[in-house]
Formats: structure tokens, C-alpha cells, sequence
């Protein structure tokens, strides 16, 4: 697309866009309740923790794995107190550079320190990212926030799945999926369970997926090892596209750029794109060329009310707490714009990058733009409280919430005052003090509802007279 015809598109959704501004508003209104209603439901003080969980490999490998390389616990933990020098140029001069694929590495910091795009300062931090043992990863104050993300991914993804699987006459049938923005692939296992028939990992982070193909190796390996293991399911073929989803085609890069896919997810990813219209449109362009009609575009990313209400609501230029922050809004809060709305975000001891407000909206339309049409929208608590119930088990297996109070030889992960309180009043409620429920720390949810699910459906095209594809959304 020209510059000229950006400009124009630009201004027309600048001038669309106007109004809806005021879902901000609305946002800044509700905002006591979202901030303080973190999830406690009810368990057995026996089950926590008792029942069937997932062996240490599968646990392993539903964990989000984001961990920076110099970090350690201890780090993370007094990150809240005392905040460090943030900048990325900090955090990649501290990253330790002796273990795997050192020669990339350090010529990736070069490149970096030179001073280029947001997107490559994203790909340094993530591939600069260690992946951190099961053991390490347990002792971590985010472990449950960890693992309550993937176990909304999972039920997401699981949701879909069945959907598409529904939706085909055939027993068995293939299932192909682009895993957008896989990172070093925490979302293998899920696709394994899901029993897809072939995957394309993509990413901008070139050691990240090193990680994700070796990963898969092991797999293929264990599943060669032990077939009971797997069932008697083959597993998925995969395939690794890298490049800048903003700048690249990725359809170019597939082995067959005729594939069909039935499904395009994008986890804890889309917030990267809304530098510009043009990155934005890329990033659309890349999700829906090879999404077949029906199929589906599933997604968690940042909630931009969220970030523009609680930045409203702080009286300096960041807000957080003891587990995440949120600085240098790089905007007028009274008028975010459409792009280029950056803002940088701190998963203490995990996360530190540039992002970009996503204005729901405008997604919303570009997404039409592109034959999807949206299904769903959840904040994350909606989505836990439409998935509880059927993801009781999957909550425990993972270690999605903690057990307040804590079962005997644990610790709480956060503070016992603040931390817990809406768990204490929710035990009174539902016991009388007597009982056992599951949560997340206050601090942690603060965090964890910064985040929605969305849903796309592909829809079919005919033809302008021009060539160009035409959607009825
Ligand atoms: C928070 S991680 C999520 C990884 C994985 N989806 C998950 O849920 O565990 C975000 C990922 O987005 C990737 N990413 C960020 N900007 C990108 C871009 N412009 N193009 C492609 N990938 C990008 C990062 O490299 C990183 O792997």
C-alpha cells in the first residue's frame, strides 16, 4: 500500500475513531471493579495441589516462558521495591551472553546498540530471553499468573479447536495452524493435545524459535521413545517462518504458500503491532491471506482501556505495583491515539519491552478489512468465569491459582495483608473462615486484567472489478 493511501486511511479511521474514544471513558468508570476481583473459587483444601497433575515435561511445557537471562529470582522479587534502571539498553548490557548461541547473541546487541526500530529492540529482549527449569520457574512470585495465562491460552485454544473440528464432516480431519508470534514455543504441548496435523511457527525473534524447533525435537524424540506417551497420534508437522510479522510476508516464506489454514493464533502478541497502520495492516495482511473461510483468528493481548484508564486514574507518569509497571505513556491520555501509542511494559523480572495501545475499535475495523469478522471479546475474567466450571480440573492440573490459605509446607506468593483480602472475605462468605479456596494474589491479578481474549471468524469473499477481495461484514 502507498504512503498516500495510508495517510487517507489513516484520517478516515482517525475521524471513525473519534467517538469510540469514549469506550476509554466507560473503561475509567468501571475500573474499581476490574482492578480488585481476583478470581478465588472454590476448592477442597485435600485436592489442591493432590490430583492428577501434569508430569513435570507437560507442566514444563504449558508454562509461558519468559525469563531474562541475567534475572534471578531474588531479582524479581525486590524489582517492586526498589526499581532498577529499566531501559532496555540496561537490560541487554546485563544479559548474560555465555550460554546458547553466543556468537548470534552478541552480534544481536551490536545491531541493537546501534539504535534501530521498536520491533528489532522487541526481538533482542526476546532472544535474549533463558528459558528457566520447572524447578527455578515454581519458585517464581508470578508462577500462578504464569500459569493462569496458559491456562486461559489452553482453553481458548481448546475452544476453537473443537469448533473447527465440529464444524468438518470428516472423522479425524487435518488441522492446520500458524502460531503467530510463538516465541520459543510454550504453546507445543497445546497443539499437541489439541491433535493438529501440521503447524507454522512464526516470530521475529530468530533464537527464540531455535528454542521452539528444538523443543519440538525433543518431542519428536520422547514421542519415537515412548508411543504411549502420545496415543496413537502422530505428531503435527511443523514448520519455523522467521521475520518482522509488520514488515514481512509471511505467506512467502511457507513451505506451500497454498496452504489453508483453520486456525491463526496469536498469544500475548498484537500489542507489538500497532506502531503504525502500515505495521498494522502487515501484521492483519499475514493472519487472514492463508485463513481459509471459517476459520478462526484467536488472540490474548493487552487491553488498551486498561492501560489508558489506569493511567488516568495514576497521579504520576507510570502505575503498577510489586509485580508489574507500566511507564513512560508516551501520549496524551486525554487523546491516545489510534498508533504509535507506546508505552513500556515490566513483568518484573520476566517482561520489559515497548508496546503499542491497541484501540479495540480500530482492530476491530482493520480486522474487517481483512475478511475477519469478530466473535468474540473477553476480558480475563469474563473469559475465567464463562470457563471455570469446565476448566475446573485444567485450573489444578496447571497450578493456575494458589491456595489460600496455603497448604501445609507452602508459602504464599504475595504479602498476607493486601495480597489476599478479597480471598479472606470470599472464604467468610461462602464458610464462615472455615475453608480453602483458589486465587490469585491481588498484585498478580492487577496484572493479569490488563489482558482480553478476542476471536475472528474468517469470512467469505467475492470479487470487486477491480480483483480485489470483497467482504460482507
Ligand atoms: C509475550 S511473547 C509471547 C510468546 C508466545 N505467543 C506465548 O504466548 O508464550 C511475544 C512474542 O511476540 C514476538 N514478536 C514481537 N513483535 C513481533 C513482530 N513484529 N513480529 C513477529 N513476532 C513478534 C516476540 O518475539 C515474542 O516471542
Amino acid at each position: 500500500m502507498s504512503e498516500n493511501t495510508d495517510d487517507l486511511e489513516q484520517s478516515v479511521m482517525l475521524a471513525a475513531a473519534a467517538a469510540d474514544l469514549r469506550e476509554y471513558e466507560e473503561a475509567e468508570s468501571r475500573l474499581p471493579e476490574l482492578k480488585h476481583d481476583p478470581v478465588p473459587v472454590e476448592t477442597s483444601r485435600k485436592s489442591y495441589y493432590t490430583e492428577t497433575r501434569f508430569s513435570d515435561q507437560e507442566r514444563d511445557n504449558n508454562v509461558c516462558t519468559v525469563t531474562n537471562r541475567k534475572e534471578t529470582n531474588a531479582d524479581s522479587h525486590s524489582r517492586g521495591q526498589a526499581r532498577q534502571s529499566t531501559s532496555n539498553k540496561r537490560s541487554r548490557e546485563d544479559s548474560d551472553d555465555s550460554d546458547s548461541h553466543p556468537h548470534k547473541k552478541a552480534a544481536l546487541i551490536k545491531e541493537v546498540s546501534i539504535g534501530t526500530s521498536h520491533a528489532e529492540v522487541v526481538a533482542t529482549h526476546y532472544n535474549l530471553i533463558e528459558e528457566k527449569g520447572l524447578q527455578e520457574r515454581s519458585k517464581s512470585r508470578v508462577i500462578h499468573l504464569r500459569n493462569f495465562h496458559n491456562w486461559i491460552k489452553s482453553m481458548l485454544i481448546n475452544e476453537y479447536l473443537t469448533k473447527i473440528r465440529d464444524s468438518k464432516k470428516q472423522h479425524n480431519p487435518p488441522i492446520r495452524v500458524h502460531d503467530m508470534c510463538c516465541g520459543k514455543g510454550g504453546d507445543l504441548s497445546k497443539w499437541r493435545i489439541g491433535n493438529i496435523s501440521h503447524l507454522i511457527c512464526s516470530d521475529i525473534a530468530e533464537m527464540a524459535l531455535e528454542d521452539c524447533k528444538n523443543r519440538y525435537a525433543s518431542y519428536v524424540k520422547q514421542r519415537s521413545r515412548n508411543d504411549r506417551g502420545w496415543g496413537s497420534n502422530n505428531i503435527f508437522s511443523m514448520e519455523v517462518v522467521h521475520g518482522d510479522g509488520g514488515k514481512v510476508r509471511y505467506r512467502e516464506k511457507f513451505k506451500d504458500p497454498s496452504i489453508k489454514l483453520d486456525l491463526v493464533s496469536c498469544q500475548f502478541a498484537f500489542h507489538y503491532s500497532f506502531e503504525s497502520l502500515p505495521q498494522a495492516n502487515c501484521w492483519f495482511k499475514n493472519v487472514s491471506e492463508c485463513l481459509q473461510a471459517g476459520g478462526y483468528f484467536i488472540g490474548t493481548m493487552v487491553d488498551s482501556n486498561e492501560i489508558i484508564a489506569r493511567y488516568r486514574k495514576s497521579e504520576t507518569d507510570s502505575f503498577g505495583n510489586n509485580v508489574f509497571e507500566v511507564r513512560e505513556l508516551n501520549f496524551d491520555a486525554a487523546k491516545p491515539p489510534l498508533f504509535g501509542g507506546k508505552y513500556n511494559f515490566e513483568l518484573f523480572g520476566i517482561i520489559n519491552c515497548p508496546e503499542f495501545l491497541v484501540h479495540f475499535p480500530t482492530f476491530e475495523k482493520l480486522g474487517k478489512k481483512y475478511g475477519l469478522k469478530l466473535v468474540k471479546k473477553e476480558k480475563f475474567w469474563n473469559f475465567f468465569e464463562r470457563m471455570k466450571d469446565e476448566g475446573k480440573q485444567l485450573l489444578t492440573n496447571m497450578g493456575a491459582l494458589e491456595s489460600y490459605p496455603p497448604t501445609e509446607g507452602k508459602t504464599l506468593v504475595g504479602n498476607d495483608g493486601d495480597d489476599y483480602t478479597h480471598a479472606k472475605e470470599f472464604l467468610k462468605n461462602q464458610n464462615g473462615d472455615d475453608g480453602c479456596c483458589g486465587t490469585l494474589s491481588k498484585s498478580e491479578w492487577e496484572a493479569s486484567s490488563l489482558y482480553l481474549t478476542f476471536a475472528f471468524q474468517k469470512v467469505k469473499n467475492t470479487w470487486n472489478a477491480d480483483g480485489t477481495p470483497c467482504y460482507d461484514i
